[in-house]
């Protein structure tokens, strides 16, 4: 993959073609959730954040703010900061308001516009952090721009985003980061945990329609960007948890009987068929310790009053 350490300009993140014709060919058609984030879709999530029943980001800025200076201690001073999928690094403001010397901050996303934006107002609030904003698919191998500080590299990875991973993929992944940071370095992981139906479903079908925007925000990704045929109109949000695999499942159904193009390629949907864009897995602490067991030592995890979603502070074994 393409390396992005400098602060420059960078062209927007595009759409892979081939990985998205590869998924609408499925019999179960897919389109990958990290195209969501976009500049607008970047924002429709924002959005998300802040609603009522988006419990988690609630859920998570209370655990950071309740145990922030048991959390800065396991951390330790003297460390490189990383943040795969940084977005709005509300959550990590609490870090760097926190911690006494961080050595550097490194915000790593695929929306390279915001990813600036974002970066320039840090700089601005925190007139003595390095801010080095990285643009990469963070779940490819990637590239950290390396100084000879000695820092402890330390990755801050919130909001339950593991949970998009299948839990295979999810290992793999904490395995990358585990050599990003190495022996001595340590993960900061927000992780959702499993509760009543009806709370899940709610968070993901707000009653404003916010998260429904965000899901067809792919389609008109599709059409603006690959030029394909289609009318978003002809799709519904849906989100539903399936509990045989412990997660909600995001789909967008086919009103009716159509055809979509993209170039010379055709892809038929039946009404009712659906394309599922997003998985969003919830563990139990047992499943998660798992999950990490023979990579990571779960060395505390702290809870929300309300037993919705974890902090956990893990370092490899
Ligand atoms: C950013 C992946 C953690 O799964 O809850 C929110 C994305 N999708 N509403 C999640 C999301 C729909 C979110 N993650």
């Amino acid at each position: 993959m393409a390396l992005n350490n400098s602060a420059a300009a960078e062209p927007t993140t595009s759409i892979d073609r081939d990985e998205i014709v590869e998924g609408l060919t499925r019999p179960q058609k897919t389109l990958p959730s990290k195209y969501f984030y976009d500049h607008r879709g970047s924002e429709l999530f924002e959005r998300i954040c802040r609603l009522e029943e988006y419990y988690p980001t609630d859920c998570e800025m209370e655990i950071m703010r309740e145990n922030i200076s048991e959390i800065a201690d396991r951390l330790g001073t003297h460390i490189d900061l990383i943040e795969p999928g940084s977005g709005s690094s509300r959550k990590t403001r609490l870090l760097l308001d926190q911690i006494d010397r961080i050595n550097r901050y490194l915000p790593v996303d695929i929306s390279s516009e915001f990813l600036q934006r974002v970066a320039n107002e840090l700089k601005q609030e925190y007139p003595g952090l390095k801010v080095i904003p990285v643009t990469a698919d963070y779940t490819q191998p990637f590239e950290l721009p390396l100084d000879d500080s000695g820092a402890r590299r330390i990755v801050y990875y919130p909001g339950s985003t593991i949970g998009n991973f299948t839990p295979d993929k999810a290992r793999e992944f904490l395995k990358l980061l585990a050599e990003i940071i190495g022996r001595d370095g340590g993960v900061l992981i927000g992780v959702d945990l499993k509760k009543e139906r009806s709370v899940l479903e709610a968070a993901y079908n707000d009653s404003e329609g916010v998260t429904a925007q965000f899901n067809k925000n792919l389609l008109l990704r599709l059409r603006n960007e690959l030029k394909a045929d289609l009318d978003p109109e002809l799709f519904e949000h849906r989100a539903i948890y399936n509990s045989d695999e412990g997660r909600i499942e995001m789909h967008l159904v086919s009103r009716e009987q159509q055809t979509i193009r993209i170039g010379d390629d055709r892809f038929s949907l039946e009404k009712g068929e659906t394309i599922h864009t997003e998985n969003s897995y919830k563990y139990s602490p047992e499943q998660f310790e798992k999950l990490v067991s023979g990579l990571y030592d779960i060395k505390q995890v702290w809870r929300d009053s309300r037993n919705y979603f974890s902090v956990q502070y893990l370092e490899p074994v």
